[in-house]
């Protein structure tokens, strides 16, 4: 049973209201479901509770969405007053916005039904930065600070590369945690499961994201769920990098944690990754299995006539959105390809004052925000054959949309939509012992 302090059995008895009450309801059951015996303060939840359904809606219709809150993200069936949140909030992606109006199909209920949620959310003091990269746009959490995300790919960005502690956590819970600065203290919110589990040695240089996606994705495939601690002359790593790493990995499996000795900040040396237990042996990442992951991903992909190109899954950051803009100057997108880049609203506007939206959108392409076609399951009008950047954009859209991938470089992507054909092709790795 988990044990309360006297703040926390307070809020359970309704000293803070009944929409409090039932969040502290809530965790004290989840807690208990999960064995933990104590909850954690937080000060930062990455959740969601504006993106459309169809239950929602019906809530919503039913009783405001102060219903579909204390619903969906409560787990209580009473009318609730929702109070501001507690502790900063932040919504994570949701469905399409309003720059996608008219220029996909999407339903446009859903845009309005998400403008109308966000106004409620935002009311109640939630923060409505509508990505999937929280950690892009100001929210980073410190070393070591306990937080309350959703969201696989931003999971274990805030847990190996900033330092900071969560599961990946899910709407209810974020949604009681944002009323009551609470989440239950087991997994990766102690020390003792964060140290690696597996060691994987690589023997080739990363060169890009490209690259540091498909490590990750054979790192995933491998470990599944454990925390793998990864060492060689990898190269460096910036933010993309490592975004891709992490996505991918908690896409072929489901990785949270993971360490890069030296650079990741629970992990100053290989000893210290493994908590100084013992070294397990190695798992070889070289030139074959790079190859088998490449092929693995571009395994659904038959036609070379691309329709669609998809970049910015995750949400792509600053430098891809330029490096989109600069391979895009001067072109023109094939008559029968779209490019969408996803990025978080905050970045667009950035971009736009850059010049980068404008020079994209003259070829064509379009910069869009707040969603991905995986998340809403939408693709332009007629899509047979999509190509992406992104390893785990890869790996889930032809699952759901029932359509054909290519993974490539983003230069490779940008060079489908102008031609309308997929060209890529593996380069070769290099080797460094
Ligand atoms: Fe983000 Fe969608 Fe990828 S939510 S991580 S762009 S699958």
């Amino acid at each position: 049973m988990v044990t309360l302090t006297d703040e926390e059995k307070a809020m359970r008895d309704g000293a803070e209201g009944d929409a409090v009450a039932a969040a502290m309801d809530l965790l004290i059951r989840y807690a208990d479901a999960l064995g933990a015996d104590v909850l954690c303060e937080t000060r930062n939840v990455a959740g969601t509770t504006t993106q459309p359904s169809p239950a929602k809606t019906k809530l919503m219709e039913e009783g405001g969405w102060a219903k579909a809150y204390a619903v969906i993200n409560l787990d209580c069936d009473d009318d609730l007053e929702i109070p501001d949140v507690k502790v900063p909030t932040c919504q994570l992606q949701h469905g399409f916005g309003e720059d996608a109006r008219g220029v996909m199909p999407y339903p446009e209920r859903n845009i309005d039904l998400q403008a109308d949620a966000e106004s409620f959310a935002s009311s109640r003091g939630i923060n409505i930065l509508a990505t999937c990269t929280p950690y892009q746009v100001g929210n980073l959490p410190t070393y070591g600070e306990h937080v309350a995300w959703m969201e696989s790919s931003a999971v274990v960005y805030a847990n190996a590369v900033l330092g900071a502690r969560t599961n990946c956590e899910g709407g209810a819970s974020t949604g009681a945690a944002s009323l009551t600065g609470r989440i239950p203290c087991w997994g990766n919110h102690r020390v003792e499961n964060r140290y690696g589990t597996h060691l994987v040695e690589s023997s080739l240089r990363m060169d890009g994201f490209q690259d540091w996606g498909m490590f990750g994705y054979f790192v995933g495939d491998v470990v599944q769920e454990a925390r793998p601690v990864m060492t060689g002359d990898l190269g460096p790593a910036d933010l993309a990098d490592l975004k891709h790493f992490g996505a991918a990995a908690a896409s072929s499996g489901g990785v949270e944690m993971y360490h890069l000795p030296g650079r990741t900040p629970d992990a100053p040396t290989v000893e210290a990754a493994f908590g100084g237990g013992r070294i397990p042996e190695p798992i070889s990442y070289g030139a074959a299995e790079r190859r088998a992951v490449y092929e693995s991903l571009n395994s659904i992909g038959e036609s070379e006539d691309v329709d669609f190109v998809l970049i910015g899954c995750p949400h792509a950051s600053l430098d891809q959105i330029g490096r989109v803009a600069r391979a895009l100057e001067g072109r023109r997108l094939s008559e029968s390809c779209e490019l969408w880049v996803m990025t978080p609203r905050a970045l667009r506007t950035v971009a736009d004052r850059n010049g980068w939206t404008a020079t994209i959108q003259r070829a064509g392409a379009r910069v869009l925000t707040d969603s991905c076609p995986a998340m809403s399951r939408v693709a332009p009008e007629g899509t047979r054959v999509f190509a992406t950047d992104s390893a785990k954009q890869a790996h889930y859209l032809p699952a759901i949309l029932g359509i054909e991938a290519w993974f490539g470089t983003l230069e490779e992507c940008v060079d489908a939509a102008v031609t309308g054909r997929w060209r890529g092709g593996l380069a070769p790795a290099e080797v460094v012992r």
